[in-house]
């Protein structure tokens, strides 16, 4: 489910119903990490397509005016399918919209065709809640209260502590900001390539470097 938008509190209910499917190898429960989850019935093995998500397809600015970021936390029922479109699993979805996220996912998301599936990622035992990383993109204007509104639940060894897609440069900082800690971001770090002021002595050694590794560019080496 990676998406920016945050959503609404009162979206769905909080005591779960129990439903059984006789074609799908999994339930949807009540779960640890948050409301409904759902689990497998029977073992599932990896690579294992297991349902397609589906919803209502809406722009990026209906996503962003059904579920409004003025509540306590997020909730959302949204999934990204491209620069377009959202499908919104409130209206139209299946099983799919209940299974939650983990910093240590079991299952993956799939797009193919305009078609998003769920499928394993490792054998599954019956009984263990399915669970995909939902990667919401970073944006460079969070702050700490943002990062602490995306926490995550998902109860891993693993935990990154937020269902954001963290930057690697940022990771120590943003465990400070869950920690309720809110020091100052560090710089961003320099993308690779970015003009660096060089001296001439290596400005020529570079220049020798690049026209090397264009002859050798392609050639594929044998057994
Ligand atoms: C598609 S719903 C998943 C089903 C949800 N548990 C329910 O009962 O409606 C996505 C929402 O579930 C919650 N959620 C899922 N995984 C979570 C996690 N690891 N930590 C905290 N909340 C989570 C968040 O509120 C998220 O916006
Ligand atoms: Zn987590």
């Amino acid at each position: 489910m990676p998406t920016t938008t945050k959503s609404a509190k009162h979206a769905v209910a909080r005591h779960a119903t129990v439903t059984r499917s006789t074609t799908h190898p999994f339930e949807v429960r009540r779960s640890r990490i948050q409301g409904r989850g759902v689990f497998a019935t029977r073992r599932i093995r990896t690579g294992q397509r297991l349902i397609q998500y589906i919803g209502q397809p809406i722009s990026h600015e209906e996503a962003d005016r059904r579920y409004d970021d003025k509540n306590g936390r997020h909730h959302t029922f949204l999934f990204v399918l491209d620069e377009d479109t959202v499908l919104d699993a409130r209206r139209g979805g299946n099983d799919a919209r209940f299974i939650n996220h983990s910093c240590e996912p079991n299952c993956q998301t799939v797009i193919e065709d305009g078609e998003i599936w769920i499928e394993a990622i490792k054998p599954i035992a019956p009984e263990t809640e399915l669970v995909y990383d939902y990667r919401f993109d970073w944006d460079d204007a969070y702050e700490p209260d943002d990062v602490r509104y995306y926490a995550c639940r998902c109860g891993s060894a693993k935990c990154r502590g937020t269902i954001l897609r963290v930057p690697v440069y940022l990771r120590p900082t943003i465990r400070q900001w869950l920690a309720g800690n809110d020091v100052k971001r560090p710089r961003k770090p320099m993308k690779k390539g970015a003009v660096k002021k060089v001296t001439k002595k290596r400005a020529v050694k570079k220049a020798a470097k690049k026209t090397l590794a264009k002859k050798t560019a392609g050639t594929r080496r044998r057994a």
